[in-house]
C-alpha cells in the first residue's frame, strides 16, 4: 500500500477525533455524536501535538508541518469523591465503575487504535473487522461513561431542567414525568448490558429516547445524547442485586439537570449540521 493510502486510512480511523472540528465540536460513534465533556473533550486524547515555537522551514517538507493525529485516549477524573453520590450510588460501586470498568474500555479503545495502526504499517488487513468492532464497543463504553458521570451530581447539587429542555421534552413526551417514565422503562428492559439513551436529533430538532445494547448498538445517527442512564450490572449490583428497576428508580434523584440543560443548549446551536 502506498504512503498516500495509509495515511488516507490513517485519516478514516481517526475520523471520530479529526471530525470534531468539522462538526461544531462534536465527537461521531456509534450512531451517536457527543458534545465536547469536561475532562473528556482535552483528554479524550492524552497528547495533542502543541504547534512548534521555533518552526524550521528549511528543513521540513509542507506534510510535515500537519499535526500529527492524537493517539491515546485518557480516563477522565470524576469531579465528585466516590461517596458524593450515596446513598443512591454507594462508593464502592463507584469507584469500581469508574476506576476498574471504565478505564477498561480506555485502555481497549487504544489497543484498537493501536492494533489498527499497526495492520497500515503491515498491510494486513485480515483481523480489521475485528479491530473495528472492538473499536467501536470500547470508545463507544468511553464517551458513554464520560457523559454518565458529568450527567450526575450529589442529591440536591443537579438543579432542575431549564426552561427550554422543559419545553422541548413536553414537545415531544407530553411533560417531563412521561419522559422519566419512558427513560426508565426503557432502561428497565435492556436485553442484557446497555443504556437507555435521551438525545437530540439536529436534523429534525428534537428530542428522542434511545435504548442502546452493549455500548453502541441500536444507536441511530445523528442523534447527540444529552443524559445516558448504564444499566449493565455493574452499575448496581453490589447495591440493587437484580433489582435494576429499584436502580434505576434511585438514579433519577442523582440527574445533573444543569448540565443536560447545558449541553440541550450546545446541541440547539448546530444548526451547521441541518
Ligand atoms: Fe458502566
Amino acid at each position: 500500500m502506498s504512503d498516500k493510502a495509509d495515511h488516507d486510512l490513517g485519516r478514516d480511523v481517526m475520523g471520530e477525533v479529526s471530525r470534531r472540528a468539522a462538526l461544531h465540536g462534536v465527537i461521531a460513534l456509534g450512531g451517536l455524536w457527543f458534545l465536547p465533556m469536561a475532562g473528556c473533550e482535552r483528554p479524550l486524547v492524552a497528547s495533542v501535538p502543541q504547534p512548534d515555537p521555533n518552526p524550521h522551514p528549511s528543513s521540513s517538507s509542507p506534510m510535515e508541518k500537519e499535526p500529527a493525529m492524537p493517539t491515546e485516549y485518557t480516563l477522565p477524573p470524576l469531579s465528585y469523591a466516590y461517596d458524593a453520590l450515596e446513598p443512591h450510588i454507594d462508593a464502592q460501586t463507584l469507584r469500581l465503575h469508574h476506576d476498574m470498568h471504565h478505564a477498561g474500555y480506555v485502555k481497549g479503545a487504544n489497543a484498537a487504535l493501536a492494533n489498527l495502526e499497526q495492520a497500515r504499517k503491515s498491510g494486513d488487513y485480515n483481523l480489521v473487522d475485528l479491530y473495528s468492532k472492538k473499536l467501536a464497543f470500547h470508545l463507544s463504553g468511553h464517551l458513554l461513561h464520560s457523559l454518565f458521570w458529568e450527567n450526575m451530581a450529589p442529591v440536591g447539587k443537579g438543579g432542575e431542567p431549564s426552561k427550554p429542555l422543559d419545553a422541548a421534552i413536553r414537545a415531544a413526551f407530553g411533560s417531563l414525568e412521561a419522559m422519566k417514565a419512558q427513560m426508565s422503562a426503557v432502561a428497565v428492559s435492556v436485553e442484557g448490558s446497555g443504556w437507555a439513551v435521551l438525545g437530540y436529533h439536529p436534523i429534525d430538532q428534537q428530542l428522542s429516547l434511545l435504548q442502546c445494547e452493549n455500548h453502541e448498538k441500536k444507536a441511530v445517527w445523528g442523534t447527540i445524547p444529552l443524559l445516558v442512564v448504564d444499566v449493565w450490572e455493574h452499575a448496581y449490583y453490589l447495591k440493587y442485586q437484580n433489582k435494576r428497576a429499584d436502580f434505576v428508580a434511585a438514579w433519577w434523584n442523582l440527574v445533573h439537570w444543569n448540565d443536560v440543560s447545558a449541553r440541550y443548549a450546545k446541541a440547539k446551536t448546530l444548526t451547521a449540521l441541518r
